[in-house]
């Protein structure tokens, strides 16, 4: 079941997540509506603050694009009270967006690469130095459970870029909230 997403604005965006205490079958299905909900909207990544829960849970997958710009998801990877370590030194520039700020890209610098040791959805627990690519998706969704966002992260010169749209999505996120 799809849910619906939070936007720039919303607090709880801002919250820091709680571990998951216990991997209950309402987290499973939590869980699947979590991947319905991100390729409904065709993102690469989601953490289950941006549907309201604020807990340490996020799904990352990397989609394929066919030749009808249908969008395939090959390995839905999920991670649960997720944890980082060992940022490499050498740090890598890219263009980042979120599914909470719409329609808003900018230049992210991040470590290359990080360790990361998380729960998979038996309890069971790994430690994987992911590639370069979901390296970056993962440290995004991360920032997430810990109430950070991308835009957080730019430089000034890039945060300066994008203000203005920035404010107008908080400012339409807070009028939304008043009407509800
Ligand atoms: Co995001």
């Amino acid at each position: 079941m799809k849910l619906p997403i939070l936007y720039y604005g919303n607090p709880i965006l801002r919250t820091k997540c709680q571990p998951v205490a216990a991997i209950t079958p309402e987290i499973h299905a939590f869980i699947q509506d979590m991947i319905d909900t991100m390729k409904a909207n065709r993102g690469q990544g989601l953490a289950a603050p941006q549907v309201g829960i604020p807990f340490a849970i996020f799904i990352v997958s990397i989609p394929e694009i066919d030749e009808e710009r249908n969008l395939h998801y090959p390995d839905t990877r999920i991670y649960i009270n997720p944890r980082l370590s060992h940022p490499s030194d050498e740090l890598s520039t890219e263009t980042e967006g979120c599914l909470s700020i719409p329609k808003i890209w900018a230049e992210v610098t991040r470590p290359k690469t990080i360790t990361i040791t998380y729960q998979d959805i038996h309890g069971q627990e790994h430690v994987e130095t992911p590639s370069e690519e979901l390296s970056r998706v993962i440290m995004h969704e991360n920032d997430h459970i810990n109430g950070v966002l991308f835009v957080d992260r730019l430089s000034k010169q890039e945060r300066k870029k994008i203000e203005p749209e920035l404010e107008r999505l908080k400012k339409a996120t807070s009028q939304k909230h008043k009407r509800t």
